[in-house]
């Protein structure tokens, strides 16, 4: 059993309470008056047929010495919801009755996002979009040192200040069609339909996937994303001791062995570390990607924030050598208290490596290797305090993107 108690802000997603030998899992609210309105609900989900959670089917407002109780099992998804009042303390006491585990089905892999190699545009896109010192190739020396210093680094004004008004503008001017990015133990957002971009949003997104970028990026970071990228024996790779781990890890996928249990109070389903030391059979192309050298790559989408959004650290996914980046747009007056922030954390670790804000036209490089977990903070109602000094915003968007060597 423990206590806990939930105060304005505080929020427990989406996840399942599966671990081994819980069977019921039960909650005694010790709460003043209480009604919806005030968040902290308990929401119990739906599942569909791969026993994901889909939407919320039933809400329980938490009163005054009742007791809760639910069969623990693999479509045991609920959520406490965000608790709205700034003054009303949401204390309960919960725990689990153990006993022999149930049978479980097979773990769900999502199937994976497609990556693309760069798309053929020369040097000139980078002249009509990004802030001439970056193409400096002194200052790129400078910043390939730092990111092999750091593993990352905050690329400030990245794209030229008209550009990056013209995408500001595009995007708050609307027509972009969004849709839902779930399922709710895995992330909660919005990205946008790409046939459905105004011209420069699309040239934006093609801007990240041009050969010139993937050229620029190689300078930035000393990774190899374009043939013609000289390749640095003993550079990055020692640094990060990609080979290395590339190679011992290259039997298990660097998922085995994941002692890794989720701490902080937004990690998803805590049954991580039985999952993935029961899987079997690797991802289709996980297999693939272990063939021999390979065409650089990358998968990206715009992607909009705003109030209850947030992605999840779960157990299914993969780990594998990445560049992040990520370019903030819209982000006046965000406060990292909102949230919206993306974390890194080390596997089996609790410490955060590293925190991502959210800051205007500022682009984050970040190299991470199979240790590496992230995920985006949950967008709470604090954030609603950004249209109180910018009546027109709520949220940010963001471009993110992944490249793989
Ligand atoms: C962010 O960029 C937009 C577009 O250039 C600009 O209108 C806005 O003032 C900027 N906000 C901040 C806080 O720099
Ligand atoms: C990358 O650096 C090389 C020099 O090492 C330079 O010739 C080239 O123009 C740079 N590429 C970009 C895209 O800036
Ligand atoms: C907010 O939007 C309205 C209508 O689109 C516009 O008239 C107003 O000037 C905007 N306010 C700010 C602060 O940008």
């Amino acid at each position: 059993m423990s206590c806990a108690k939930y105060e304005f802000s505080d929020a427990l997603l989406c996840h399942d309470d599966e671990l081994e030998g819980r069977r019921i899992a039960f909650i005694l609210y010790l709460v003043p008056p209480w009604d919806g309105s005030l968040g902290g609900t308990l929401d119990l989900y739906s599942v569909d047929e791969y026993c994901q959670p889909k939407q919320i089917v039933k809400s329980l407002t938490p009163s005054w010495n009742t007791l809760v109780f639910f069969e623990v099992s693999p479509v045991s998804f609920h959520q406490v919801s965000e608790v709205l009042s700034e003054e009303k303390s949401r204390l309960s006491i919960s725990g689990w009755f153990h006993g022999p585990s149930l049978a479980r089905p097979p773990a769900y892999f999502e199937p994976p996002v497609p990556r693309s190699p760069h798309v053929p545009q020369d040097h000139e896109v980078l002249c009509e979009w990004i802030n001439p010192t970056y193409l400096d190739v002194g200052h790129q020396i400078q910043i390939q040192e730092e990111f092999e210093e750091q593993s990352e680094i905050l690329l400030k004004d990245f794209l030229q200040p008209e550009k990056f008004a013209e995408v500001c503008e595009a995007l708050e001017k609307g027509g972009v069609k969004w849709s839902s990015r779930g399922p709710p133990n895995k992330r909660f957002y919005e990205r946008a339909e790409e046939s459905t971009l105004p011209d420069v949003l699309r040239d934006c997104m093609r801007l990240f996937r041009s050969e010139a970028l993937f050229l620029l990026l190689s300078n930035f970071t000393g990774l190899r994303l374009h043939f013609l990228a000289p390749s640095e024996e003993g550079g990055m790779e020692d640094t990060a001791e990609g080979e290395a781990a590339s190679a011992s890890d290259s039997t298990d996928e660097g998922t085995s062995g994941s002692s890794f249990e989720p701490q902080d109070s937004q990690a998803a389903s805590s049954s991580s570390s039985r999952r993935s030391s029961e899987r079997t059979d690797p991802e289709p192309e996980e297999q693939e990607a272990e063939k021999g050298p390979s065409i650089p790559t990358c998968q990206g989408e715009l992607r909009r924030w705003k109030t209850g959004h947030y992605t999840l650290i779960h157990d299914n996914g993969k780990t594998e050598f990445a560049l992040d980046l990520i370019l903030y747009c819209g982000c006046e007056g965000w406060e990292p208290e909102y949230g919206g922030f993306t974390s890194y954390i080390a596997k089996g670790e609790d410490e955060e490596l590293l925190t991502v804000n959210p800051e205007n036209n500022s682009l984050a490089l970040v190299y991470r290797d199979r240790e590496t977990l992230k995920f985006v903070k949950h967008i709470n109602h604090r954030s609603l305090e950004q249209k109180k000094t910018f009546p027109n915003r709520t949220g940010f968007w963001d471009f993110s993107f992944v490249y793989y060597e």
